[in-house]
């Protein structure tokens, strides 16, 4: 079994569009129109679009969306942690921790897109992911340390995560598109593309050597 060692790897948290889909890229509301008010691709605040809102409570739900994906993002830091301490393989703790590192960065871009719809940063509690992170814990609980199997395991949570945040992301940006919040739709997509980065890079892991030795063990 690889020795781990501890991974310093600071990534970049703008974005590296693959530009490859995954899965639930497609967001529950379609449409990726850009806003009509302005062919410019950012803006230096949107702070006053908000007047634009053809419906108040389509906004609220767009804050309160983004409000729960805050909470989700703060609190997966803490549970990458483990996951990265309890994981087998080099390979998975260090890509766990290059998640980690991406997702103080997410956490701060999130700040940002607040911000930039003239809202203060605040934190809603996410029950989804708040039991994803439990399923995570019981992979760890439920498999022995150093074994393939629990790499597995950790694969197939983190993987439940990225798509629940993929789906949010998706949706976030498209109703920011909606509502002509362009400097939030810039952020989110940047946010989106990690996201789905991290998906197919653990595919990769799961097929490449994970699964099969954890099928040998
Ligand atoms: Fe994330």
């Amino acid at each position: 079994m690889a020795t781990r060692t501890q991974t310093k790897s600071k990534t970049s948290t703008q974005s590296r569009s693959t530009g490859r889909s995954a899965a639930g890229n497609k967001s529950v509301t379609g449409s990726r129109t850009a806003p009509k008010s302005s062919s410019s691709s950012r803006s230096k605040s949107n702070k006053g679009q908000n007047e634009d809102m053809p419906n108040s409570k389509f906004h609220e739900l767009f804050v309160d969306q983004l409000k729960d994906i805050y909470w989700a993002e703060k609190n997966l830091v803490k549970a990458l942690g483990k996951m990265q301490k309890a994981a087998t393989s080099e390979e998975l703790a260090e890509a766990i921790a290059t998640h980690q590192e991406q997702t103080r960065g997410q956490v701060e871009r999130l700040e940002q897109v607040f911000e930039s719809i003239g809202q203060t940063a605040k934190a809603k509690k996410c029950p989804a992911m708040e039991g994803l992170i439990a399923e995570g814990q019981e992979v760890i609980e439920d498999t022995e340390e150093d074994s393939a199997v629990r790499d597995a395991g950790l694969i197939i949570c983190c993987q439940k995560i990225e798509h629940y945040e993929i789906a949010s992301y998706g949706s976030l940006r498209t109703l920011a598109g909606k509502m002509g919040h362009e400097e939030a739709v810039q952020l989110l997509e940047q946010t989106l593309n990690e996201e789905k980065e991290t998906d197919v890079l653990l595919t990769q892991l799961a097929e490449s050597s994970v699964n099969e030795e954890a099928a040998a063990e």
